[in-house]
C-alpha cells in the first residue's frame, strides 16, 4: 500500500512519524475521511472545505489544504482503487516539535498525512438495519472541529460494541446530538428532523447530502433538537456519514424503533444516496 507523508510517496511500512509530534503528543490534530465510489472522490470539495475550518479553528499555520485533493487521486491509481469502492483517510497535525503545552514556533511545518484503502460497505446493516445505544456525551465542547481527540468517541462506540449494537448516540442535557461517528436523523410523523448544527456535533458531509435529498425528493425536513424523551417514539431512525452512508436503525437500547424495521422514508434516502454515487 502507498501513502502519503509531506510531499512523499512512500510504502506505508516505510512511513514514520516522530514521537514528538504533536498529534501523538497532544492529539494536535484533524482529520478528514473521504469516499471514492469507482475511483471517484464523493463531495471532495466539502471535505477540503472543513479540513481548511478545521485549521483556522486550531490556528494552524497553512489552512488551505484544496492541493491534497491531487494526492487523493494519485492514491487512488497507485493503490489501484479506481474500480470499486474506496477510502481516503487524511490527516494534518501542528507538526515535530519538543513536547510544550505552547505552540511550536509558526514556521513549524505541519504533518500531512494520508492514506486510501479498499472500502466494504457494511450492507448486512443497510440492508437490515442496526442497533444502536445511547450514551453520556463526555467530548469537549468543540465537537464541531473534526481533531484526532477522538478518545470519548471511541470509549462511547466500544460500549456500542459490548451492547451488540454498531453505533452511540451521544446525549447532552436530555439531547440526543449525533453518533460517535455517524449523525443522527428521525422520521416522526413524515417528516425527516436532524439536530442543529452547534459547537456540540460536526456538520456532516453526508448529513448536508441527505437534506439535500429530502428537498429532491419532497420529503419535509427540519433541523430541531431530537430529545431522548422523545426518540423511542419515533417513526424511523437512521444515522448517516462517510463510513456508514444511510443506514436505518431499527433498535435503541434493545427496544425497537417504530416496527424494529427499516422504514419507507429512510429507503427512499437510502436509494436516492445510492443513486447519487453511483
Ligand atoms: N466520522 N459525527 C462525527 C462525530 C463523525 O466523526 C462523523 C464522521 C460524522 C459524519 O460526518 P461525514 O458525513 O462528514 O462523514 C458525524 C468519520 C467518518 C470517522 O471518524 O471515521
Amino acid at each position: 500500500m502507498i501513502g502519503y507523508l509531506n510531499g512523499q510517496y512512500l510504502p506505508q511500512e516505510n512511513i514514520v512519524i516522530s514521537p514528538e509530534d504533536r498529534g501523538f503528543l497532544f492529539a494536535d490534530g484533524i482529520y478528514e475521511v473521504i469516499r471514492s465510489y469507482g475511483g471517484k472522490l464523493f463531495r471532495a470539495k466539502a471535505h477540503f472545505g472543513r479540513l481548511s475550518r478545521s485549521a483556522s479553528a486550531l490556528q494552524f499555520n497553512h489552512t488551505d489544504f484544496s492541493y491534497l485533493e491531487t494526492v487523493c487521486v494519485k492514491l487512488i491509481q497507485d493503490n489501484r482503487l479506481t474500480q470499486g469502492d474506496a477510502v481516503i483517510y487524511m490527516q494534518v497535525t501542528r507538526g515535530v516539535a519538543p513536547r510544550s503545552h505552547a505552540f511550536p514556533p509558526i514556521e513549524t511545518p505541519l504533518t500531512v498525512y494520508a492514506t486510501a484503502k479498499s472500502f466494504q460497505s457494511h450492507l448486512q446493516e443497510s440492508e437490515n438495519g442496526t442497533r444502536v445505544i445511547l450514551v453520556p456525551d463526555q467530548r469537549w465542547a468543540r465537537c464541531d472541529i473534526k481533531t484526532v481527540g477522538l478518545l470519548a468517541n471511541t470509549l462511547a462506540h466500544q460500549r456500542a460494541r459490548n451492547s451488540h449494537a454498531t453505533e452511540g448516540l451521544f446525549v447532552r442535557d436530555g439531547a440526543v446530538l449525533e453518533g460517535t461517528h455517524s449523525n443522527v436523523m428521525a422520521v416522526f410523523d413524515g417528516k425527516v428532523i436532524t439536530p442543529p448544527r452547534t459547537n456540540y456535533m460536526l456538520a456532516g458531509i453526508t448529513r448536508e447530502f441527505v437534506l439535500g435529498l429530502c428537498g429532491e425528493l419532497s420529503i419535509p425536513f427540519s433541523e430541531a433538537p431530537l430529545y431522548e424523551s422523545d426518540i423511542m417514539n419515533a417513526d424511523e431512525l437512521m444515522i448517516v456519514g462517510t463510513t456508514v452512508e444511510v443506514t436505518p436503525v431499527i433498535a435503541i437500547n434493545g427496544e425497537n424503533i417504530g416496527s424494529g424495521m427499516p422504514g419507507p422514508i429512510t429507503r427512499k434516502l437510502q436509494k436516492a444516496f445510492q443513486e447519487g454515487t453511483a
